[in-house]
Formats: structure tokens, C-alpha cells, sequence
């Protein structure tokens, strides 16, 4: 779980779908400058960081060739991997449905001199044509916040051409069953992994304020397969014996026994 504010009640619970999405939509515009002013330093202005374990694009190339590709970043926050992107010579296109992220992207760009083409929208109904995108790719984005990621996939399938590569990184599902601590307490299972109830948080109106989704391993496939894409692999990035960052439940301590991501790398059949 990314969040860190203070709030009236967290915990799992049901949440109205509709409330959830509005509400997680808030929570990004809200605290846009809170959330990079604590991780914007490990991940960098432009770089791409696939995940808390350190796991950069430049040594694991799961996109594949992206020079003069058309590549479409999904829940791109402040577009960090974007702009790692423009450098290697890909035509990018950074969407996220959060005014107060692409405000930050915005700066980063200033800061940078590295300008990304950004769109505001919502990742289930992508505002491009069909088959006109060759990769498209998410690090936590959209996904985790959606209580229907199965229409984001369908949108990247209808997207993609033929052949085109969808990778997406999330909170590995194991993570689930653990408490959501960097420390040794967290090395014990305290949730049934299979129990999909979402994690939410509730402001002192009874509102949700914030809410994640947890889908197991399985759900993740059987979303992907139901789009239509063909599942290639799902990485499970090992913390680096030499990364000392704590981000949230991420740190060394856990990542030592339990993966904290899983990346899923499919493709648009033909
Ligand atoms: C953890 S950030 C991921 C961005 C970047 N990789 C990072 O690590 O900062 C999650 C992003 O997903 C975006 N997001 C949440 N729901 C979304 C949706 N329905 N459509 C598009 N983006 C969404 C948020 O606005 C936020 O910028």
C-alpha cells in the first residue's frame, strides 16, 4: 500500500466500486506532492524504475526494442519512465487520471528539459484509436486503484497492434497475506492471501478515501487471457543485496524472504 496520511479508519472492508474510483482519483491529486516529495528521489526525474527492488528497464529490458516504437505509459504519475523513454528514442504518450501527477510530471519536465506528451484520462477508456500503440506499459499504476482492472487490460488490448508488448508491474499478490511492515513483524502471514476483500481507508464522514484492490496470481492471468493477450512471463524481481530503500512494507529486511512485485509481460496476439 502506497498511502501514508492520516485518516479516521484503514483497514479491509468493502468498498461501492464508484466511491472507490472517485475517491482514489482525489487521493492522487491531493497528495501528488506528498507521495514525490518522499519516493521522487529513488525514482528519479527521468529514470525507469520498475519497482521498489531496484529493478531498472536499462538492465531488464522487458519492453523490448523501443526506438521509434509508439509507447504508451498507463498511470504514469509524474512520467519518470517516460522521459527515461524519450532518451531512447521512443515516441511516448503518458496517460494518468490524476491532474495533481501530471501538474508533478509537468515540473519534472521543466527540471529535466525533457518534455513528455501527457494525456489526463482514465486507464479504462483510453482516449487513442484502435491498434495504434506498439508497447504500452504501467510500474503501479491504475491497476492496484480499480475494482475492474479487467477493463484497463481490454483498453491496452484494443489499443495494441497486433504483436504489440502490455507489461505491468504491481504489489506482488503474496504481499496480501503479510502486514504491510518493513520490519521482521512483517515476515508473518496475518491474511488469507485468497481473501479479496479491498483495503481502505475512511475519512471522519464515513467516506472512503483511498482504496487498493487485491487480485491473486491467478486473477491477474485469468484478466489478462479474458482480453485476449497472451501471458509471456511474470517477473518476480529479487531485492538487490546492495538496495538499503524503504518504501511503505517494501525494505531489505523482507525483501530477503518475500517478492514484493510481480510484472506481468503479455502481447496482442497476431
Ligand atoms: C504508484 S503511482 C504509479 C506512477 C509511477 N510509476 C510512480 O511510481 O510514481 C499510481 C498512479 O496511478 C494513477 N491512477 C490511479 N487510477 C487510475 C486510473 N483509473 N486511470 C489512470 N491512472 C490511474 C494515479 O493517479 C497515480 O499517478
Amino acid at each position: 500500500m502506497v498511502h501514508t496520511g492520516a485518516v479516521e479508519w484503514a483497514g479491509y472492508d468493502d468498498v461501492d466500486a464508484r466511491e472507490a474510483t472517485r475517491a482514489n482519483r482525489a487521493w492522487w491529486d491531493a497528495n501528488a506532492e506528498e507521495y514525490l516529495s518522499e519516493h521522487g528521489e529513488f525514482l528519479g526525474p527521468a529514470d525507469f524504475r520498475w519497482c521498489p527492488e531496484g529493478l531498472r528497464e536499462a538492465d531488464a529490458r522487458l519492453l523490448g526494442e523501443v526506438a521509434g516504437r509508439r509507447v504508451l505509459e498507463v498511470g504514469a504519475g509524474a512520467a519518470q519512465c517516460s522521459r527515461w523513454l524519450v532518451g531512447e528514442g521512443a515516441h511516448v504518450l503518458a496517460m494518468d487520471v490524476s491532474a495533481g501527477m501530471l501538474a508533478r510530471a509537468r515540473t519534472l519536465d521543466a527540471a529535466t528539459g525533457v518534455r513528455v506528451p501527457l494525456v489526463q484520462a482514465d486507464a479504462r477508456a483510453l482516449p487513442l484509436d484502435d491498434a495504434c500503440v506498439d508497447v504500452a506499459f504501467t510500474a503501479f499504476g491504475a491497476i492496484p486503484f480499480l475494482p475492474d482492472a479487467d477493463r484497463v487490460h481490454a483498453e491496452v488490448a484494443r489499443v495494441l497492434r497486433p504483436g504489440g508488448r502490455w507489461v505491468f508491474a504491481v504489489v506482488h499478490p503474496v504481499r496480501w497475506a503479510f502486514p504491510d511492515d518493513p520490519t521482521e513483524e512483517g515476515l508473518t502471514a496475518t491474511r488469507s492471501y485468497f481473501d479479496r476483500t479491498p483495503y481502505v481507508e475512511v475519512d471522519a464522514e464515513g467516506e472512503p478515501g483511498y482504496a487498493e484492490f487485491h487480485r491473486t496470481i491467478g486473477d491477474h492471468v485469468r484478466e489478462v487471457v479474458a482480453a485476449g493477450l497472451v501471458l509471456d512471463d511474470v517477473v518476480e524481481p529479487e531485492w538487490s543485496p546492495d538496495n538499503e530503500h524503504v518504501w511503505g512494507g517494501w525494505g531489505p529486511v523482507r525483501g530477503r524472504y518475500l517478492p514484493g512485485t510481480a510484472i506481468f509481460r503479455a502481447h496482442a496476439p497476431g
